[in-house]
């Protein structure tokens, strides 16, 4: 029997609801797909606001012990503590396990009103950079001493001049950092079989940040992988391009089937990810992991979402279809491809929750609890 432990971290706000939802589907899955030679062994950790009020630590000593060691783990949505001087939860484990991927799978499902005409061509799988870029957290805020040495430092040392009153930021990237993102979304294009990966930069006009990246995924492409990525134009299993940022989101909306794998830096990543999500018409729908070479770790991408928390509203599909992820990646796509079919199937049964119920003409709203239940028995 092969067994696989997962830690797992409730979360805040809706988190209890979805996990209690989606935890059962799927488990019930793992069963139905191997009749009891595969389980998922389930290992709690605190983290967020259960865990302060448990231990008087947002991400406890333990909690980040046991991460460290890990391969696999899921969590649902922590919401960033208020007050000064508190980092994002999320941000924190990213950097501390060095959780350099993101990557969203974004998918049409059959039944959902979606803002385009033809969401049903979008089959796209986001890489995003997760520890680089605007979002290194190096910012200097308008005013102060810090802000004032640096832009006086550009001026004198540099001769760039910038606008004494200006809040300043770094916009770090590194080659490395760049290679490693790249050459993960290019092993999953090979390994899934996708014609091509597109690597989506803002190079035009940040040419040693934006543009490195773009000149440092094609270098990457030339030293380890001749004869199994091609450029565009040239004829081979996976095709490596690449799209100025702007124009790729036209491109999302006017030639999504020409699109497979992109690959970007930080922002580009947070913008495209979910603006392809609400294409399909999907936020609520929307999985994803983190992930770095050792690490896994499978999230719904949604927050907290305060205002319903505790009312029985919230949608699980987002961290079941991160768990359905989880499964992929561990090669138990027997069970991934059961939650699938579970989803779909309610989709087209249109009685879901509230987020779903208003995109689906003539659907019935049912609760967080009773949408389990139906994903459950569609199985
Ligand atoms: P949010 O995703 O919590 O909410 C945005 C909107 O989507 C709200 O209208 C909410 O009701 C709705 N929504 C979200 N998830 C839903 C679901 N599963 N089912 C039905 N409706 C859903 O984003 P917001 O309000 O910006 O953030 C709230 C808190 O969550 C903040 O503290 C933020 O830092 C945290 N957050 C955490 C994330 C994570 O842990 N990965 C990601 C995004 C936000």
């Amino acid at each position: 029997m092969a067994e696989k432990t997962i830690f797992f971290i409730e979360g805040d706000g809706i988190g209890p609801e979805v996990w209690k939802a989606a935890r059962p589907v799927l488990n019930a899955a793992v069963e139905k797909a191997y009749k009891g030679e595969h389980r998922l062994v389930w290992n709690e950790l605190l983290a967020g606001e259960r865990a302060f009020r448990e231990t008087g630590k947002h991400l406890p000593d333990e909690t980040m012990d046991a991460l460290a060691k890990a391969e696999l783990a899921m969590k649902g949505p922590l919401q960033t503590p208020v007050g000064k001087g508190f980092r994002s939860l999320n941000v924190t484990m990213r950097q501390v396990f060095d959780l350099y991927a993101c990557i969203r799978p974004i998918k049409y499902f059959q039944g959902i009103e979606s803002p385009v005409k033809r969401p049903d061509l979008v089959d796209m799988t986001v890489f995003r950079e997760n520890t680089e870029d605007v979002y290194a957290g190096i910012e200097f805020q308008s005013g102060t001493p810090e802000a004032a040495r640096l832009i006086e430092f550009l001026a004198d040392e540099l001769g760039a001049n910038v606008d004494a009153s200006a809040g300043v930021g770094i916009k770090p990237i590194t080659p490395a950092g760049s290679k490693r993102l790249v050459r993960r979304a290019l092993d999953f294009a090979i390994e899934q079989g996708k014609p091509s990966v597109t690597l989506v930069h803002k190079g035009n006009i940040m040419k040693y940040t934006e543009g490195g990246f773009r000149a440092w995924g094609y270098e990457l492409a030339e030293q380890e992988y001749a004869g199994k990525v091609v450029r565009e134009g040239e004829e081979g299993p996976v095709v490596l391009k690449d799209r100025i940022a702007d124009a790729m989101f036209q491109e999302a909306l006017i030639r999504p089937e020409q699109y497979s794998v992109l690959a970007t830096t930080n922002l580009n990543g947070d913008y495209i990810s979910d603006a392809l999500a609400a294409q399909v018409g999907g936020l609520g729908l929307a999985p994803g992991v983190n992930m770095g070479d050792r690490l896994a770790f499978f999230e719904a991408t949604h927050g907290t979402a305060p205002t319903i928390a505790g009312k029985d509203l919230a949608n699980p599909g987002s961290l079941l279809l991160s768990g359905a992820m989880m499964l992929e990646h561990i090669g138990w796509n027997e069970a991934a491809s059961l939650i699938h079919a579970a989803v779909e199937k309610a989709i087209s049964g249109k009685k879901v929750t509230v987020d779903l119920a208003c995109q689906i003409q003539g659907a019935t709203q049912v609760g967080c609890a009773e949408f389990g239940d139906i994903l459950l028995a569609n199985l």
